[in-house]
């Protein structure tokens, strides 16, 4: 097993003082432990009809959404994580590993506050990949190893394997990971493995939830996310804030620079929220070919987002934002954000 990202470590995040435009975070370093150089093109064999190639490949074969990034949803949809993770090794995908020790230190806080364990509610879990990671103590590289077996194996022999992994670090004091997911698929591959206890699949762009999807999202006491905002915006954010009542769930997002958090730190205040940029930039991906990076430097410039010495670089960048309300005990404009955090070490912006 790999040793986890650590979040002072200025290869994965340059913390308290760097601009994020100027902040020098390489790639490169950024690997997760352990990552072992990728020959994309061996991979992008591998995986044939997911229909991904690196950057500088020809792009024949790849879709685009509206944003300019690659279209990946017929990987999100498949019964099983193999096409999921043998495309993102190509990609070198690696955001849930970097926000995996800053999930631990907010799931820590709400576990001494609330003296119970919290349950973690994760939009656009996927295969529940945040909760695998956080509740059997894997990397990235440990999923993509697992996943990426050659001839591919069936879902039924790799359910098994993950319930007696998942039975094995079964902890009373574990927190309880719900997930919130439009891919039914996934959503079942990921209950039916136990690395969620419990799931919504819904939609919440789109509508309300139902009185039982209400009743599952309800007893959250953080929302956390991982590459899901862009496909969600703040309607989703504010229909899960709402589904608790008064009692409103701490939230903590990694999301690409492409994306503009003021809607969401606009919504979130109306619903009684205090936002905290958390200072450094998270490498998430390699872009998939050189049109995506073409065409989400035009998304970065119509944004006001400097993409020099980042974007321009060949990868995607995501920031993380945390959000808690405003009546929350020991909240204030200058708390830092992860309270148990040597001072100067990870400090944030109000928004
Ligand atoms: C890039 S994947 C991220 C998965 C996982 N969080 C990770 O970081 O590996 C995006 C996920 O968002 C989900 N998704 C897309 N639209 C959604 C929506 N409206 N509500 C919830 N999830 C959505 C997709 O099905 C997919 O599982």
């Amino acid at each position: 097993m790999h040793s986890d990202a650590d979040p002072t470590d200025a290869h994965h995040i340059d913390a308290s003082t760097v601009d994020a435009s100027t902040v020098d975070a390489h790639p490169a370093d950024a690997q997760p432990v352990g990552a072992q150089p990728i020959d994309v093109r061996t991979i992008a064999v591998r995986t044939i009809g997911v229909g991904v190639e690196a950057a500088g490949q020809p792009d024949d074969g790849l879709r685009f959404d509206d944003t300019g990034k690659v279209a990946l949803d017929h990987i999100y949809t498949q019964p099983d994580p193999q096409a999921y993770f043998n495309t993102l090794r190509t990609l070198g995908y690696h955001i849930p590993q970097l926000a995996k020790p800053f999930f631990s230190r907010l799931i820590d806080e709400c576990r001494a506050q609330r003296r119970l364990p919290p349950t973690v509610l994760d939009i656009g879990c996927s295969y529940g990949i945040n909760a695998a990671l956080l509740r059997c103590d894997l990397t990235m590289d440990d999923l993509f190893e697992r996943y990426g077996g050659q001839p591919s194996a069936s879902r039924d022999a790799l359910l098994d394997r993950d319930r007696d992994l998942v039975r094995a670090h079964r902890r009373p004091s574990g927190a309880r990971f719900v997930g919130l997911d439009t891919s039914e698929p996934a959503i079942s591959y990921a209950l039916a493995a136990g690395f969620l206890d419990e799931a919504v699949c819904a939609d919440l762009e789109q509508r309300d939830p139902t009185e039982a999807e209400r009743a599952r999202l309800d007893g959250a006491d953080l929302v956390i996310s991982t590459g899901c905002i862009g496909y969600v915006s703040e309607r989703t954010l504010a229909r899960v804030a709402r589904a608790a009542g008064d009692r409103r769930p701490w939230m903590a997002h990694f999301v690409l620079r492409m994306f503009p958090f003021a809607p969401f730190t606009e919504t979130l205040d109306e619903l009684g929220y205090e936002t905290v940029h958390v200072d450094g930039v998270f490498p998430q991906r390699r872009f998939a070919s050189a049109q995506e990076q073409e065409q989400v430097l035009d998304t970065l410039a119509s944004v006001g987002v400097d993409p020099r010495g980042l974007e321009t670089e060949g990868w995607l960048y995501a920031q993380l934002h945390v959000s808690r309300p405003r009546s929350a005990p020991g909240r204030g404009a200058n708390r830092p954000v992860f309270g148990q955090q040597p001072a100067g070490t990870l400090t944030g912006r109000r928004a």
